[in-house]
């Protein structure tokens, strides 16, 4: 996958079709990454930012919270095989990065993963769980979330992309 590809690809089947891995590393310096296909990169308070959602039960979201950086990976077809793993089985339960074959490198301590086509470290700016009181569209409650377990939005500005 072209390096460009931010700008040079789809944005929407980047993230929406091709998935990426969310991944941070918690205090302890343990690692965990999940599959996500929700979020976005754009442009606010002056800088290119992604942001990513992410439900409370996720184990992903303590090392998201715990840590200043998270990393998003983006990887070629061969790899939806992995994505889906790692969107399926949660870090509580297995070592799903040992499992998945895929090489975890990091930089300046922010966990990468050597086979990603394109990398994007990630420093976070903004979390803010998402409130019933302000979906517009009401229907998103009950067909998103039949059990209340309303995501947090993380906004992350783009710090590097390799
Ligand atoms: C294609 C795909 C996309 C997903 N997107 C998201 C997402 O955007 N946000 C989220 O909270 N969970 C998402 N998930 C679910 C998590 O990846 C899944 O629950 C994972 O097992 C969590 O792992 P963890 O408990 O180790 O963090 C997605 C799963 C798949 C397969």
């Amino acid at each position: 996958m072209d390096k460009n590809v931010m700008t040079e690809e789809n944005v929407f089947s980047l993230i929406g079709d091709r998935w990426m891995l969310v991944a941070a590393t918690d205090k302890s310096g343990k690692t965990n990454a999940m599959t996500a296909s929700w979020g976005g990169v754009g442009v606010l308070w002056g800088k290119k930012v992604a942001f990513v959602f992410i439900r409370p039960q996720r184990y992903t979201k303590k090392f998201v919270d715990e840590a200043e950086r998270f990393s998003l990976s983006f990887f070629d077809d061969s790899f939806k095989k992995t994505l889906g793993y790692m969107g399926k089985v949660s870090g509580r339960d297995e070592d799903k990065i040992a499992k998945s074959g895929l090489t975890l490198s990091d930089i300046n301590g922010v966990p990468v993963f050597k086979e990603a086509s394109l990398t994007l470290v990630c420093r976070k700016l903004y979390r803010q769980t998402l409130e019933e009181k302000c979906f517009l569209e009401t229907d998103n409650i009950d067909k998103w979330y039949p059990q209340r377990d309303y995501h947090d939005v993380y906004v992350a500005e783009i710090e590097q992309q390799i």
